[in-house]
């Protein structure tokens, strides 16, 4: 049995102020929350995370690591550097850092065993573009993505990591894709995962992203395949992202 994961993407929101107010939020209304709770914050806010959420079941982590281990590469952030302020995940490979960062399927995979090497739970985002999908391209182009993560890790390494499905024309659209839909990626995810080693792909979490709310979360979260949800928007307002752990 998979327990549920709902992480916050916070993306490059947030104040010292607006985050202090969420967390608190969070905090006084989740009690003991049936799934794994995380918010992965911009790296200025590692600190804050660390001081508001130690002792909480809430974990934190960041939105990307650098695929480096340190050195002259200004500007990036280790994953020893996450580690340092107790990030437990990072996003890997998020489809805004594919997009405006030109992050290709080798580099994602870097990352990810950047993250693995230190202890972090990569969390790598797959995901197809509207164009992709009119073509009928979406297993191909997942296929793919998912193909480069595996290639790259072994089988042990296999269950530490969390993948997310996430349709880059779903995210902050407010168009989400039915649970059908989601489910059928779902099932390519865990088919390609299975491919590689059964036991280890029965325990992998893959998380749906792309506008998921608190009015959709329930049916999305109910597909065989989904165990939980990458949360963008909705993970800024301390309600929304509630009613989502609790859907789960
Ligand atoms: P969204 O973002 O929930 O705002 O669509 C999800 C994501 O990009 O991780």
């Amino acid at each position: 049995m998979r327990r549920k994961l709902i992480a916050g993407n916070w993306k490059m929101n947030g104040s010292l102020a607006a985050n202090a107010a969420l967390l608190a939020g969070i905090k006084a209304e989740l009690g003991e929350p049936a799934c794994d709770v995380a918010v992965c914050a911009p790296a200025p806010y590692f600190a804050q995370c660390q001081a508001a959420l130690s002792g909480s079941t809430i974990a934190w982590g960041g939105q990307d690591l650098s695929a480096h281990e340190s050195g002259a590469y200004t500007g990036e952030v280790a994953a020893s550097m996450l580690r340092d302020f107790g990030c437990q995940y990072v996003i890997v490979g998020h489809s805004e850092r594919r997009a405006y960062h030109a992050e290709t399927n080798e580099l994602v995979a870097q990352k990810m065993l950047r993250a693995l090497k230190a202890g972090l739970t990569p969390i790598v985002c797959v995901g197809e573009t509207l164009a992709e999908r009119e073509a009928e391209q979406t297993g191909r182009v997942v296929g793919q993505q998912i193909d480069a993560v595996l290639a790259a890790v072994d089988t042990e390494a296999l269950a530490n990591i969390v993948i997310a499905y996430e349709p880059v024309w779903a995210i902050g659209t407010g168009k989400t894709a039915t649970p059908q839909m989601a489910q059928e990626v779902h099932a390519i995810l865990r088919a390609a995962l299975a491919a590689k080693n059964t036991a280890a792909a029965a325990g992998v979490r893959i998380l749906y992203g792309g506008s998921m709310k608190p009015d959709n979360a329930k049916e999305l979260l109910a597909m065989p395949d989904i165990d939980g949800g990458l949360i963008g928007g909705a993970a800024l307002k301390a309600p929304d992202f509630l009613a989502i752990i609790r859907a789960a």
